[in-house]
């Protein structure tokens, strides 16, 4: 029998049955090669005829203690990781470049050395001058980290075998160069593989992992998606260039709730931690202009209060637009829907511009309402009292949903010096947060209470 041969591209990894010198995907030159088998020669029998090693069974009962986890005392960083950090867990930290991840994993890897774990940190980027330049910077030159400046993946492996650390940080994965693969750093294959080699060795020698990766808009770097599935843990460090805020979230964790946010300031010492970001993302409350509405929102375990600023304005263009920050483009277009057909609000031949404050994404439907109370505020220019805070989901039918940890929500923002909350009809609620509440059935009745239209 002839075996069919099987051809992949180093770029796509899209995989072919003959070999040609552009790939048909990606129209990358050169970079489609045979893949040989893992054994040459004549074919094996199949797996089951052979014999393996029995694999022990155990029962769903579990014995195990939860895992011990190490605090850096850098809360912010603690909470996102679930608690601390475990050990032989393996996280991906992902970023746009220059958003603040070496910052950010220099700074945790003087905390988790201070309490005791052997750390080094090795980066591909920078000469170990440089890194040791932005440690004094940072104030963190007496901290034990070890420090390596390299990019060969078998190097690193060897060292880190002989060292025996307790964590070690790789920045980034898209610098490192594995011999055994041929193709150039940073290429799909490359980081496949390098951070297959690093999660491995890390279970197998009880040593946990940093991954840096870099999100990258074009194509010629592999970004850090292709490896989340490979890790325990996946974070991205977020924020808008022009602010000092910087959001570290966790989008999936095996140790510890997703979406948890931790919360960061890039200032000219290095990242501060912001205990309280309701106060953060909030901007002078005095007199609010129309088209500012606050929003009391949950991002992970904690609730967070952000401000929805909207403007509506007459549209100079054929085609009106519809610009949207920190919120879903699609899910503006059905508010504005909803408005037009169940309040009768037109909003034909306007431009729409809505962002959120602070440069934070908000990723919840239970910021429908603040959204729609934005755009009418701006459109009819009436403002929204300054000690009011929105919450609640539309459904298409102009109904108002209520959301969940509706307590957590009031709490914050009673805390907050807010007085009023304008929320969902049937909100579950059972203990006094001290605020006034006033509970809406649908958009229709929350319009007409509250801008006298509709
Ligand atoms: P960096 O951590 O190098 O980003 P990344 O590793 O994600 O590419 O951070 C780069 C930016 O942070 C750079 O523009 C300078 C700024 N910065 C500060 O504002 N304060 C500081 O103390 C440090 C070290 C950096
Ligand atoms: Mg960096």
């Amino acid at each position: 029998m002839v075996k069919a041969k099987s051809f992949t591209c180093s770029a796509c990894n899209a995989v072919f049955n003959k070999w040609s010198g552009r790939c048909d995907t990606c129209s990358e030159w050169n970079s489609i090669s045979e893949v040989k088998p893992l054994t040459s020669g004549p074919a094996k029998k199949s797996l089951g005829s052979m014999r393996g090693n029995r694999v022990a069974l155990s029962d769903l009962a579990s014995q195990q203690a939860p895992p011990p986890r190490t605090r850096s005392m850098m809360n912010e960083l603690d909470r996102v990781l679930g608690g601390g950090l475990v050990p032989a867990s393996a996280i991906l930290v992902g970023g746009d470049p220059g958003i603040g991840k070496s910052t950010l994993l220099l700074q945790a890897a003087a905390r988790f050395a201070d309490v005791g774990l052997k750390t080094i940190y090795i980066s591909g980027e920078e000469s170990t001058a440089q890194v040791q330049m932005r440690a004094r910077r940072l104030g963190l030159t007496k901290a034990p980290v070890q420090l390596a400046s390299e990019t060969n993946l078998r190097d690193i492996l060897t060292t880190l075998e002989a060292e025996k650390p307790d964590l070690a940080i790789i920045d980034s994965i898209q610098t490192m160069w594995a011999d055994n693969v041929e193709s150039a750093p940073g290429s799909v294959s490359q980081v496949r593989s390098a951070a297959h080699e690093l999660t491995t060795f890390a279970k197998r020698n009880n040593m946990a992992v940093v991954l840096v990766g870099h999100v990258t808009k074009d194509g010629q770097i592999a970004g850090p998606r292709i490896i989340e599935h490979m890790v325990d843990t996946v974070l991205y460090f977020e924020g808008e260039r022009g602010h000092q805020f910087r959001i570290l979230r966790a989008v999936k964790n095996r140790f510890g709730p997703a979406d948890e946010i931790g919360v960061f300031e890039m200032t000219g010492a290095g990242l501060a931690e912001v205990a309280n970001p309701s106060a953060l993302f909030l901007s002078d409350r005095d007199n609010p202009a129309p088209g500012s509405v606050v929003f009391s929102g949950i991002e992970g375990t904690r609730p967070v209060l952000v401000e929805f600023q909207a403007l509506v304005s007459p549209s100079p263009h054929s085609q009106a637009r519809r610009t949207v920050v920190g919120w879903d483009g699609s899910r503006l277009a059905m508010i504005l829907a909803v408005l037009e057909s169940r309040c009768g609000i037109p909003f034909a031949g306007l431009d729409v511009y809505l962002n959120v404050a602070g440069g934070i994404k908000v990723n919840e439907p239970a910021a429908d309402l603040a959204v729609a109370a934005a755009l009418v505020s701006s459109r009819e220019d009436v403002s929204l009292p300054a000690d009011t805070v929105v919450f609640g989901e539309l459904s298409l039918s102009g109904a108002l949903r209520p959301v969940n940890q509706t307590e957590n929500r009031l709490k914050e923002a009673s805390k907050l010096g807010f007085s009023t909350a304008i929320a969902p009809s049937r909100s579950k609620i059972t203990s006094d947060s001290g605020l006034t509440l006033r509970q809406m059935p649908d958009l229709t009745t929350f319009v007409g209470d509250i801008f006298g239209a509709g």
